[in-house]
């Protein structure tokens, strides 16, 4: 049952967020070409990325790493390109990193784009002053040495930045810190880096790896200021997560494309453990923060393959298949589930690197929308929707799988606007199955759906196949005496929209 009345919390469009890092070819050669480039762009910036990108609404697009962030001094990328400093990307490929794409090439994608920028400052070899002058730069008005810096580099008026990241996993990449010494770090580093006229930022403690519970113990303990009465606000306003879907191990996590039925069931399980990954971790904060004024900002996730044959090893360039799009229409339904903790999403990443939206050829420079795009595309409507709780009395199907079990249908279902979005993913490699809701709470009208499915799981889009898998309508769907019927075929993802009087 759908009771299309009783709105539960609000699903932040910020769960729908991205990520870009400077790995591989995610900025140069994804969303940056540079502005002598054949492709058509804008101030070097990608038109056809930007024109892919807006079609999905992108919330917010987490920038410049991953580890990448705790080895980048935001200074060498401002100022004439030819005179920026170049340095050595240590963690991806060794490559030399010209510096090309900085604070304002960011800042312009995110215009193009129609997305907040969230920023992700160096903890781990940067300094409280570094980061302090960063937020000093982007974000104060008026006179002050760094907003004249920025006016000599063109830019007159501050621009709006909220979210801000201390750091990057600084358990590991981001400094090797233990949880109590970050902590300390956290609370130093969000210190100074101020709020400027009425541009409030949103500090996010760099959080968690996987089900380490004790590192947000660590981080709730320490949120508060500590002597200080006059305080509006916690040191920091949520606590990060990361979290990725691999099928084997961390040496040999298979390949993207060359998988069988086991292996996809033991990836789906995986993922599905996204909904226990939360529900801990907010157990945890529960204890510190009943009303659940800190958000949880997962803002890593997604599956992470074996590099493409032949693709450098510190590129992270997968092929993205329907498994893919299944992987990420189930963590949706999860992240509906949480709409009361999780506060932001960010899947890694956005274009040619790990669960991309896009893939770009090095060569050719053509792009191709993967599974995964369409799933962010279909499942838009959710954005700022109120959630509305799924009651399947009777159970939905489950399979085992190894020691656990596997439910293989999941559903989560929203009304914005006076329209109700369901989305439904059957999980099951080979059986459909026949849904069935009682709608009530309201009267639903005029329905529509569509599914992305394909042959087969490996399935993907390529230059010469771009629309292998792609969104088609659902004629399998009915409504009659307020009761929604829904045919979802075996490996697939089906949306159902309706409005709702
Ligand atoms: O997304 C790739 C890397 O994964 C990020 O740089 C890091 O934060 C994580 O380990």
């Amino acid at each position: 049952m759908i009771n299309v009345d009783l709105e539960g919390p609000v699903i932040n469009r910020h769960v729908y967020g991205h990520f870009a890092e400077h790995l591989g070819r995610c900025i140069y050669g994804g969303f940056y070409v540079g502005e002598d480039s054949d492709i058509p762009n804008e101030g070097g910036i990608r038109l056809d990325v930007v024109e892919a990108l807006r079609a999905l609404d992108i919330p917010n697009l987490r920038w410049p790493g991953g580890c990448f962030a705790d080895e980048y001094h935001w200074m060498d990328g401002i100022g004439p390109k030819d005179e920026r400093p170049s340095m050595i990307n240590t963690h991806w490929g060794g490559v030399e990193e010209n510096n090309h794409f900085g604070t304002h090439e960011f800042m312009a994608l995110c215009e193009l784009l129609g997305t907040e920028p969230y920023i992700s400052g160096n903890v781990g070899s940067g300094t409280v002053r570094e980061m302090s002058e960063w937020v000093e730069y982007l974000t104060r008005d008026g006179d002050s040495p760094m907003v004249r810096l920025r006016k000599a580099n063109g830019r007159q008026e501050p621009w709006r930045v909220k979210f801000w990241g201390l750091g990057n996993e600084t358990w590991g990449c981001g400094g090797n810190m233990s949880a109590g010494h970050y902590a300390d770090e956290a609370r130093r580093y969000a210190t100074y880096c101020r709020d400027y006229g009425d541009n409030k930022l949103y500090r996010i403690a760099a959080g968690a790896a996987d089900f380490s519970y004790d590192w947000t113990e660590t981080l709730m303990k320490q949120l508060s200021h500590l002597g200080c009465q006059r305080a509006e606000r916690p040191l920091y306003q949520a606590v990060s997560v990361h979290y990725y879907t691999i099928a084997g191990t961390w040496q040999d996590k298979g390949s993207a494309t060359e998988f069988d039925t086991d292996e996809y069931y033991e990836t789906m399980v995986k993922a599905a453990r996204t909904d226990e990954l939360l529900t801990g971790h907010s157990n945890v904060m529960d204890c510190y923060d009943e009303q659940k004024t800190i958000g949880i900002v997962l803002d890593e996730w997604g599956t992470w393959w074996n590099v493409e044959p032949g693709t450098n090893p510190g590129f992270l360039y997968q092929q993205n298949t329907l498994r893919d799009a299944l992987v990420a229409s189930l963590h949706f339904d999860i992240f509906h589930r949480h709409a009361d903790r999780l506060v932001m999403a960010n899947i890694a990443q956005t274009v040619n690197v790990l669960q991309a939206m896009i893939l770009t050829d090095p060569d050719s420079g053509a792009l191709v929308l993967t599974p995964t795009y369409h799933v962010f595309e279909m499942n838009k409507g959710h954005q700022d929707a109120s959630s509305l709780r799924v009651d399947t009395p009777d159970g939905l199907p489950s399979r085992e799988v190894g020691s656990t079990r596997l439910d293989t249908v999941s559903v989560s279902a929203s009304r914005k606007d006076g329209r109700l979005l369901v989305s439904l993913s059957n999980l099951d490699a080979d059986e459909d199955v026949d849904v069935e809701f009682d709608l009530r709470g309201g009267s639903v009208g005029e329905v529509s759906s569509r599914i992305l499915t394909a042959g087969a799981l490996q399935e993907h889009n390529a230059p010469d196949a771009p629309e292998a898998v792609a969104p088609r309508v659902h004629e399998e769907v009915s409504l009659a005496d307020g009761r929604l019927r829904v045919h979802v075929p075996a490996h697939s993802f089906v949306t159902v929209e309706g409005t709702i009087a």
